[in-house]
């Protein structure tokens, strides 16, 4: 069974005076332990997209199946723990909590799941120094790099063992060297835990690091191409 199942799925915005018509008809099946990337100009739909298939919003025609349910039949509750424990959200603008340090940030969906202090202590350090970042834990956001922040927003994604992990033009505030260096450990982590990611871009470079690219133009899959590694 795929993880994710797209169907036919349209989106609608309606901004007052006129619709736009941000997906045209989108069919995308992802199986476990993927490396996808969503890519296209502004405005072709990857956010859109990212959104629907992370539940932060609905289609307005066709069917998102997650895990083998389907999102609209989901009660708001139901919704919020799928979430909350089967999705990890990356974005673009990192949005780390300010107040937070490094390993409060990584420490605080597992603060929402309940976990208890200590494990989430435990994990959260552990997962900063797998990205690199265990001698920098008790800096809050504004005293760490770009790249520093993003690895934070990562290590935040993956500590909760998501099943699929969802980045938004993930390298689109680094430097190319910081954002190569980002999609480097994001596809270790690929391949030591299998863990699925679909990540948006429109940058060649970071295309090439994709195992399967997905092309949008005008909220339409216009190529969708697995690639060799
Ligand atoms: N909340 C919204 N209200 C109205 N139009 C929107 C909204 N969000 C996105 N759009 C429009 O939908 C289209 C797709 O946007 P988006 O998914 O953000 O593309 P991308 O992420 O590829 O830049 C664009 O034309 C955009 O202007
Ligand atoms: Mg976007």
């Amino acid at each position: 069974m795929a993880l994710i199942e797209v169907h036919a799925a349209t989106k609608d915005y309606w901004d007052g005076k006129t619709v736009v018509h941000a997906l045209q008809g989108i069919d995308l099946a992802v199986e476990p332990g993927e490396f996808i990337a969503i890519a296209g100009p502004s405005g072709s739909g990857k956010t859109t997209l990212l959104n629907l298939v992370g539940g932060l919003d609905d289609v307005t025609y066709g069917q998102l199946i997650l895990g083998g349910q389907d999102l609209a039949t989901l009660r708001p509750n139901t919704l919020s723990q799928l979430r909350l424990y089967d999705i990890g959200f990356i974005f673009q603008a990192y949005n780390l909590i300010p107040v937070l340090n490094a390993e409060e940030n990584v420490a605080f969906t597992m603060l929402l799941q309940e976990v208890p202090v200590h494990e989430r202590k435990r994990r959260a350090i552990d997962m900063l120094q797998r990205v690199g970042l265990g001698d920098v834990i008790h800096r809050k956001p504004a005293a760490l790099s770009g790249g520093q922040q993003q690895r934070v927003a990562v290590a935040r994604a993956i500590v909760t063992h998501p099943k699929v992990v969802l980045a938004d033009e993930p390298t689109a505030n680094l430097d190319s060297e910081t954002g190569a260096r980002l999609l480097e450990m994001m596809k270790q982590l690929n391949e030591e835990e299998q863990k699925t990611f679909i990540f948006s871009t429109y940058d060649p470079m970071v295309m090439e690091y994709a195992q399967r690219l997905v092309l949008l133009k005008d909220g339409c899959i216009i190529s969708d191409e697995k690639r060799a590694s």
